[in-house]
Protein backbone atom coordinates (compact mmCIF):
# COMPACT_ATOMS: atom_id res chain seq x y z
CA UNK A 1 0.00 0.00 0.00
CA UNK A 2 1.64 3.85 -0.95
CA UNK A 3 1.55 6.36 2.24
CA UNK A 4 -1.03 8.88 2.24
CA UNK A 5 0.42 11.96 0.68
CA UNK A 6 0.96 14.44 3.88
CA UNK A 7 0.52 17.71 0.89
CA UNK A 8 -2.55 15.95 -0.68
CA UNK A 9 -4.01 15.61 3.04
CA UNK A 10 -3.55 19.00 4.45
CA UNK A 11 -4.97 20.75 1.24
CA UNK A 12 -8.11 18.05 1.48
CA UNK A 13 -8.44 19.54 5.10
CA UNK A 14 -8.01 23.00 4.57
CA UNK A 15 -9.75 23.44 1.62
CA UNK A 16 -13.55 24.14 2.96
CA UNK A 17 -11.63 27.38 4.98
CA UNK A 18 -9.24 28.24 1.47
CA UNK A 19 -11.16 30.54 -0.01
CA UNK A 20 -12.00 33.70 2.62
CA UNK A 21 -11.03 36.88 3.04
CA UNK A 22 -7.82 36.54 5.30
CA UNK A 23 -6.40 35.34 2.60
CA UNK A 24 -7.15 37.86 -0.15
CA UNK A 25 -3.23 37.36 -0.91
CA UNK A 26 -3.82 34.19 -3.01
CA UNK A 27 -6.26 36.13 -5.79
CA UNK A 28 -4.48 39.38 -5.66
CA UNK A 29 -1.42 36.80 -6.81
CA UNK A 30 -3.20 34.65 -8.83
CA UNK A 31 -4.31 38.34 -10.72
CA UNK A 32 -0.98 39.64 -10.95
CA UNK A 33 0.44 36.47 -11.91
CA UNK A 34 -1.71 36.58 -15.26
CA UNK A 35 -1.16 40.39 -15.62
CA UNK A 36 2.68 39.67 -15.85
CA UNK A 37 1.91 36.27 -18.35
CA UNK A 38 -0.64 39.24 -20.61
CA UNK A 39 -2.35 36.09 -22.27
CA UNK A 40 -3.33 36.40 -25.93
CA UNK A 41 -7.29 35.03 -26.65
CA UNK A 42 -6.93 31.83 -28.22
CA UNK A 43 -3.83 30.17 -25.28
CA UNK A 44 -3.43 26.95 -24.51
CA UNK A 45 -2.83 27.81 -20.66
CA UNK A 46 -1.75 24.83 -17.93
CA UNK A 47 -1.95 25.69 -14.13
CA UNK A 48 -0.63 23.52 -11.60
CA UNK A 49 -1.28 23.08 -8.18
CA UNK A 50 -4.31 25.41 -8.95
CA UNK A 51 -5.64 25.19 -5.48
CA UNK A 52 -9.39 26.59 -5.68
CA UNK A 53 -8.79 27.96 -9.56
CA UNK A 54 -7.54 31.49 -8.77
CA UNK A 55 -5.17 31.51 -11.36
CA UNK A 56 -7.35 29.55 -13.60
CA UNK A 57 -10.37 31.74 -13.44
CA UNK A 58 -8.46 34.70 -14.42
CA UNK A 59 -6.49 32.88 -16.95
CA UNK A 60 -9.71 31.47 -18.42
CA UNK A 61 -11.01 35.28 -18.91
CA UNK A 62 -7.94 36.80 -20.36
CA UNK A 63 -7.61 33.55 -23.25
CA UNK A 64 -11.51 33.25 -24.28
CA UNK A 65 -13.60 32.65 -26.25
CA UNK A 66 -11.33 30.73 -27.83
CA UNK A 67 -8.22 29.63 -25.58
CA UNK A 68 -8.75 27.07 -23.34
CA UNK A 69 -7.18 26.43 -19.57
CA UNK A 70 -6.62 23.13 -18.05
CA UNK A 71 -5.84 23.47 -14.54
CA UNK A 72 -4.48 19.89 -12.34
CA UNK A 73 -4.15 19.30 -8.43
CA UNK A 74 -3.31 16.72 -6.21
CA UNK A 75 -6.01 17.57 -3.52
CA UNK A 76 -9.30 16.69 -4.84
CA UNK A 77 -11.08 18.67 -1.93
CA UNK A 78 -9.35 21.79 -3.62
CA UNK A 79 -10.61 20.59 -6.56
CA UNK A 80 -14.24 20.23 -5.95
CA UNK A 81 -13.89 24.45 -4.57
CA UNK A 82 -12.44 25.44 -8.10
CA UNK A 83 -14.93 23.61 -9.72
CA UNK A 84 -17.83 25.67 -7.37
CA UNK A 85 -15.72 28.92 -8.47
CA UNK A 86 -15.94 27.67 -12.06
CA UNK A 87 -19.83 27.23 -11.99
CA UNK A 88 -20.34 30.60 -9.89
CA UNK A 89 -17.94 32.43 -12.48
CA UNK A 90 -19.91 30.74 -15.78
CA UNK A 91 -16.49 29.84 -17.10
CA UNK A 92 -16.81 26.82 -19.48
CA UNK A 93 -13.13 26.94 -20.62
CA UNK A 94 -10.89 25.28 -18.33
CA UNK A 95 -11.12 21.26 -17.54
CA UNK A 96 -9.86 20.11 -13.85
CA UNK A 97 -7.75 17.23 -13.72
CA UNK A 98 -6.61 15.05 -10.47
CA UNK A 99 -3.02 14.66 -11.16
CA UNK A 100 0.61 15.12 -9.66
CA UNK A 101 2.18 18.62 -11.09
CA UNK A 102 5.81 15.76 -11.09
CA UNK A 103 4.14 13.43 -13.68
CA UNK A 104 1.89 15.15 -16.28
CA UNK A 105 -0.23 13.15 -18.72
CA UNK A 106 -0.23 15.55 -21.30
CA UNK A 107 1.51 16.09 -25.03
CA UNK A 108 4.77 17.70 -25.08
CA UNK A 109 4.72 20.90 -26.68
CA UNK A 110 0.75 21.01 -25.50
CA UNK A 111 0.79 24.51 -24.10
CA UNK A 112 1.55 28.16 -24.90
CA UNK A 113 2.13 28.86 -21.08
CA UNK A 114 2.34 27.28 -17.89
CA UNK A 115 1.79 28.74 -14.51
CA UNK A 116 2.29 27.95 -11.00
CA UNK A 117 1.48 29.91 -8.32
CA UNK A 118 2.86 29.26 -4.79
CA UNK A 119 2.82 25.31 -5.88
CA UNK A 120 6.25 24.53 -6.75
CA UNK A 121 7.83 24.24 -3.43
CA UNK A 122 5.39 21.88 -2.93
CA UNK A 123 7.15 19.49 -5.19
CA UNK A 124 10.27 16.99 -3.79
CA UNK A 125 12.04 17.74 -6.64
CA UNK A 126 11.72 20.87 -8.31
CA UNK A 127 14.26 20.63 -10.75
CA UNK A 128 12.72 17.64 -12.43
CA UNK A 129 9.20 18.89 -12.35
CA UNK A 130 10.78 21.83 -13.46
CA UNK A 131 12.05 19.82 -16.89
CA UNK A 132 8.58 17.81 -17.27
CA UNK A 133 7.05 21.51 -16.93
CA UNK A 134 9.40 22.51 -19.55
CA UNK A 135 8.53 19.29 -22.09
CA UNK A 136 4.87 20.63 -22.14
CA UNK A 137 5.21 23.80 -23.18
CA UNK A 138 5.67 24.63 -27.25
CA UNK A 139 9.14 25.46 -28.15
CA UNK A 140 9.06 29.84 -27.19
CA UNK A 141 6.21 28.88 -24.61
CA UNK A 142 6.33 30.69 -21.05
CA UNK A 143 6.66 29.67 -17.62
CA UNK A 144 5.00 32.01 -14.90
CA UNK A 145 5.59 31.08 -10.83
CA UNK A 146 5.13 32.71 -7.28
CA UNK A 147 6.88 32.48 -4.35
CA UNK A 148 7.06 34.12 -1.28
CA UNK A 149 10.38 35.69 0.24
CA UNK A 150 11.76 34.93 3.43
CA UNK A 151 9.87 38.03 3.98
CA UNK A 152 6.32 37.06 4.05
CA UNK A 153 4.63 36.88 6.96
CA UNK A 154 7.44 38.09 9.43
CA UNK A 155 7.69 38.37 12.42
CA UNK A 156 4.28 37.11 12.49
CA UNK A 157 5.39 33.51 11.91
CA UNK A 158 8.80 33.57 13.28
CA UNK A 159 6.81 34.03 16.99
CA UNK A 160 4.12 31.05 15.66
CA UNK A 161 7.08 28.86 15.04
CA UNK A 162 8.96 29.65 18.28
CA UNK A 163 5.75 29.13 19.78
CA UNK A 164 5.19 26.03 18.24
CA UNK A 165 8.69 25.09 19.17
CA UNK A 166 8.08 25.61 22.80
CA UNK A 167 5.17 23.58 22.88
CA UNK A 168 7.25 20.52 21.99
CA UNK A 169 5.85 20.70 17.83
CA UNK A 170 8.52 19.71 15.96
CA UNK A 171 8.45 22.82 13.52
CA UNK A 172 9.98 22.44 10.23
CA UNK A 173 10.90 25.77 7.84
CA UNK A 174 7.96 26.49 5.66
CA UNK A 175 8.21 25.07 2.62
CA UNK A 176 8.46 28.28 0.20
CA UNK A 177 12.00 29.02 1.79
CA UNK A 178 12.69 26.95 -0.99
CA UNK A 179 12.05 29.10 -3.46
CA UNK A 180 12.38 32.33 -1.86
CA UNK A 181 15.88 33.69 -2.87
CA UNK A 182 16.01 35.39 -6.46
CA UNK A 183 19.61 34.16 -7.34
CA UNK A 184 18.35 30.64 -6.45
CA UNK A 185 15.19 30.75 -8.70
CA UNK A 186 16.92 32.00 -11.40
CA UNK A 187 20.09 29.36 -11.22
CA UNK A 188 17.15 26.52 -10.96
CA UNK A 189 15.17 27.35 -13.70
CA UNK A 190 17.98 27.20 -15.85
CA UNK A 191 19.58 24.22 -15.13
CA UNK A 192 16.07 23.20 -15.45
CA UNK A 193 15.82 24.69 -19.51
CA UNK A 194 14.20 27.76 -19.24
CA UNK A 195 15.60 30.94 -21.11
CA UNK A 196 15.18 34.98 -20.07
CA UNK A 197 14.54 34.71 -16.49
CA UNK A 198 12.90 37.45 -15.04
CA UNK A 199 12.25 38.02 -11.40
CA UNK A 200 9.97 40.65 -9.46
CA UNK A 201 9.06 41.17 -6.09
CA UNK A 202 6.16 43.16 -5.07
CA UNK A 203 4.43 43.70 -1.69
CA UNK A 204 0.95 42.16 -1.30
CA UNK A 205 0.73 42.62 2.27
CA UNK A 206 -2.44 44.69 4.06
CA UNK A 207 -2.89 44.91 7.65
CA UNK A 208 -5.04 42.51 9.30
CA UNK A 209 -7.62 43.18 12.11
CA UNK A 210 -6.02 41.67 14.96
CA UNK A 211 -4.63 38.42 15.93
CA UNK A 212 -7.71 36.99 15.26
CA UNK A 213 -7.68 37.63 11.72
CA UNK A 214 -4.02 35.58 11.74
CA UNK A 215 -5.61 32.46 13.35
CA UNK A 216 -7.86 32.39 11.02
CA UNK A 217 -5.35 32.54 8.34
CA UNK A 218 -3.17 29.60 9.80
CA UNK A 219 -6.20 27.30 10.31
CA UNK A 220 -6.74 27.94 7.17
CA UNK A 221 -3.34 27.72 5.09
CA UNK A 222 0.03 25.20 4.81
CA UNK A 223 0.70 25.87 8.35
CA UNK A 224 -2.30 23.92 9.59
CA UNK A 225 -0.35 21.07 9.94
CA UNK A 226 1.42 22.35 12.31
CA UNK A 227 -1.15 23.34 14.49
CA UNK A 228 -2.83 19.82 14.06
CA UNK A 229 0.38 18.49 15.82
CA UNK A 230 -0.69 19.99 18.97
CA UNK A 231 -2.12 18.08 21.75
CA UNK A 232 -5.54 18.05 22.26
CA UNK A 233 -5.41 19.89 25.74
CA UNK A 234 -2.24 22.63 24.68
CA UNK A 235 -4.52 23.85 21.97
CA UNK A 236 -6.15 26.97 24.06
CA UNK A 237 -2.99 27.72 26.08
CA UNK A 238 -1.28 28.08 22.83
CA UNK A 239 -3.64 30.22 21.33
CA UNK A 240 -3.73 32.31 23.89
CA UNK A 241 -0.14 32.69 24.36
CA UNK A 242 0.27 33.61 20.44
CA UNK A 243 -2.14 36.36 20.38
CA UNK A 244 -0.43 37.60 23.42
CA UNK A 245 2.63 38.27 21.87
CA UNK A 246 1.15 39.41 18.50
CA UNK A 247 -1.26 42.34 20.00
CA UNK A 248 2.01 44.04 21.39
CA UNK A 249 2.62 44.12 17.68
CA UNK A 250 -0.54 45.66 16.80
CA UNK A 251 -0.47 49.68 15.87
CA UNK A 252 -3.79 52.20 15.16
CA UNK A 253 -3.52 50.55 11.81
CA UNK A 254 -3.98 46.99 12.65
CA UNK A 255 -1.19 44.01 12.63
CA UNK A 256 0.97 44.16 9.30
CA UNK A 257 0.80 41.14 7.07
CA UNK A 258 3.85 41.11 5.19
CA UNK A 259 3.16 39.65 1.93
CA UNK A 260 6.30 39.97 -0.10
CA UNK A 261 5.41 37.82 -3.25
CA UNK A 262 8.42 36.99 -5.90
CA UNK A 263 6.57 36.52 -9.38
CA UNK A 264 9.19 34.89 -11.38
CA UNK A 265 8.72 34.74 -15.57
CA UNK A 266 11.00 32.18 -17.74
CA UNK A 267 11.04 31.17 -21.15
CA UNK A 268 11.27 27.52 -22.88
CA UNK A 269 13.69 28.40 -25.22
CA UNK A 270 12.63 28.04 -29.18
CA UNK A 271 13.96 25.55 -30.67
C1 LIG B 1 -0.83 27.18 -1.47
S1 LIG B 1 -1.90 26.29 -2.54
C2 LIG B 1 -1.91 27.35 -3.97
C3 LIG B 1 -3.16 27.14 -4.80
C4 LIG B 1 -3.37 28.17 -5.92
N1 LIG B 1 -2.34 28.05 -6.94
C5 LIG B 1 -3.44 29.56 -5.36
O1 LIG B 1 -2.56 30.38 -5.68
O2 LIG B 1 -4.37 29.84 -4.60
C6 LIG B 1 -0.86 24.94 -3.08
C7 LIG B 1 -1.59 23.92 -3.93
O3 LIG B 1 -0.60 23.03 -4.47
C8 LIG B 1 -1.18 21.74 -4.57
N2 LIG B 1 -0.10 20.76 -4.73
C9 LIG B 1 0.90 20.51 -3.88
N3 LIG B 1 1.70 19.54 -4.37
C10 LIG B 1 1.19 19.18 -5.57
C11 LIG B 1 1.56 18.22 -6.55
N4 LIG B 1 2.63 17.43 -6.39
N5 LIG B 1 0.82 18.12 -7.66
C12 LIG B 1 -0.29 18.91 -7.84
N6 LIG B 1 -0.69 19.82 -6.93
C13 LIG B 1 0.04 19.96 -5.81
C14 LIG B 1 -1.96 21.62 -3.27
O4 LIG B 1 -2.91 20.57 -3.31
C15 LIG B 1 -2.57 23.02 -3.18
O5 LIG B 1 -3.84 23.07 -3.79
Amino acid sequence: MTAPNPVKALFDGVAERYDNPHMRYFPAAAARLVQHLAPRPGDRILDVATGTGHVALAAARAVQPDGCVQAIDLSPRMLDRAFINLQRAGLSNVDLHEMDAAQLAFAGGAFDALTCSFGLFFLPDMRTALREWRRVLRPGGRLLLTSFTHNAFMPLAARFLDRLAAFGVDTHEERWRRLAEPAECEDLLQTAGFTDVQITTEQLGFHLDGPEEWWAIVQSSGYRGLLDALDEDARTPFREQHQAELRVLETDQGLWLNVETLFIAARRPAD
